[in-house]
C-alpha cells in the first residue's frame, strides 16, 4: 500500500512510471465519451472517499470521473459536514473510514491533517492539496510539458509570483524529474527555504531573481498561480496585489522567454491579475491540456497507490 503525500517523498522511478502510465491511459481513451469505462477496470469493486475541506472544481471532478472510468465508486465528502469538522480526531476518522473505503483523497488546510490521516489509515491516502503542497497538480504539469515538448529534464522552469503550495511542489518535482527552477516574486513571498534547499541538494539549479524580465530569459516553461490562495486571508488581498503586480505574466513578459516556451497555470486563474487573457488564450498556453491531464495523471497515481 502506497500513500501519495508529496513528490519529494515518492520514489523517482515510481513517479516516472506514473507519468508513463498516465500517457498510455490517455492514449487508450482517445475520442471516447467521458463516461465510458476504460478497457481495463483496475478499480473494480473499490470505493474511494474524496474529502474536501476547501473548494475545488478540477480536483473534485477529475478524481470522481477518474475513479469511475476505472470501474470504482466514489463518495464526495465536505469536511464541514463530517464529524471531522466538529471535533472528532483525524486519527479516529482515518480508522473509521478505512473500514468503509479502499482509498482516501483529502484536500485540507494544515498538512499535519494529511499526515495524521496517512499515519492512522489502513488504506492509501492521496494529497489533494494542502496549504503547503499540491503534488497531483505537478504530476499533471510534468505530463503536459512532456506531451508538448518532450523530456522536462534539464529544462528551465520559471515560477512567477507567490512562492506558494503549487510552487513548493514544483521545487519537489525539480529534484525528482531533474529540471531547473527560477523563482521571480517579492522577497516576502519567497518559496520555503527548506524546499529550495531540497532541490539544490538534488543537484538542481534554483535561482531567485527579483526582476521578472531577467528571470524569464531562456525559459522553457513559465508558470503563474493566483495571488491569493485559499489559505490566505482576504484581508491580505490588497497588500499581495500591490507586491505581486510586477510579476504579472503578460505578452511582454512572455516575449523574453524562449520562442517555444509554454505557459501553465493550475487554475482557477484571475484574468488580468496574475496573467492576462492574451497569454491564457494565446498560442503558448497549455492550461486546458494541463487541466485535462489532472484526470489521467491522478488515475495513474491511484493505480500506484493501490498497486493495481
Ligand atoms: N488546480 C486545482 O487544484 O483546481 P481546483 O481547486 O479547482 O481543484
Ligand atoms: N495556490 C492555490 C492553488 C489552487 C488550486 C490555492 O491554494 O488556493
Amino acid at each position: 500500500m502506497n500513500h501519495f503525500l508529496d513528490i519529494h517523498t515518492t520514489d523517482q522511478a515510481a513517479l516516472r512510471g506514473m507519468i508513463d502510465n498516465a500517457r498510455k491511459m490517455k492514449d487508450a481513451r482517445q475520442d471516447r465519451p467521458k463516461g465510458a469505462a476504460d478497457d481495463t477496470q483496475p478499480l473494480k469493486d473499490r470505493m474511494v472517499a474524496l474529502i474536501f475541506e476547501k473548494p475545488s472544481t478540477r480536483t473534485r471532478v477529475s478524481f470522481d470521473v477518474g475513479v469511475r472510468q476505472m470501474g470504482g465508486q466514489t463518495m464526495v465528502l465536505s469536511g464541514n459536514d463530517m464529524q471531522l469538522g466538529h471535533g472528532e480526531t483525524i486519527a479516529d476518522t482515518a480508522r473509521v473510514l478505512s473500514r468503509y473505503v479502499d482509498m482516501i483523497m483529502i484536500r485540507t488546510f494544515d498538512e499535519s491533517v494529511l499526515h495524521e490521516m496517512a499515519e492512522y489509515a489502513d488504506v492509501p491516502v492521496v494529497n489533494g492539496l494542502t496549504d503547503r503542497t499540491h503534488p497531483c497538480q505537478i504530476m499533471a504539469d510534468v505530463m503536459t510539458y512532456e506531451e508538448h515538448r518532450g523530456p522536462i529534464a534539464d529544462k528551465k522552469v520559471v515560477w512567477c509570483g507567490d512562492g506558494n503550495n503549487v510552487c513548493a511542489s514544483f521545487l519537489h518535482a525539480a529534484a525528482q524529474f531533474g529540471f531547473d527552477l527560477t523563482f521571480t516574486g517579492p522577497v516576502q513571498l519567497d518559496p520555503e527555504a527548506e524546499f529550495v534547499g531540497l532541490a539544490r541538494k538534488a543537484g538542481r539549479s534554483v535561482t531567485i531573481e527579483r526582476d521578472a524580465q531577467k528571470a524569464v530569459e531562456g525559459a522553457d516553461l513559465v508558470v503563474a498561480d493566483t495571488w491569493v490562495s485559499m489559505h490566505d486571508s482576504q484581508s491580505s488581498r490588497e497588500r499581495r496585489h500591490n507586491m505581486l503586480r510586477p510579476y504579472q505574466v503578460n505578452e511582454e513578459l512572455m516575449s523574453h522567454a524562449k520562442p517555444d516556451a509554454l505557459f501553465m497555470h493550475c487554475l482557477p486563474a484571475h484574468r488580468g491579475e496574475e496573467v492576462t487573457s492574451a497569454v491564457m488564450d494565446g498560442p503558448q498556453s497549455v492550461i486546458f491540456d494541463e487541466a485535462e491531464n489532472r484526470l489521467h495523471a491522478q488515475k495513474a497515481v491511484m493505480r500506484w497507490c493501490l498497486g493495481v
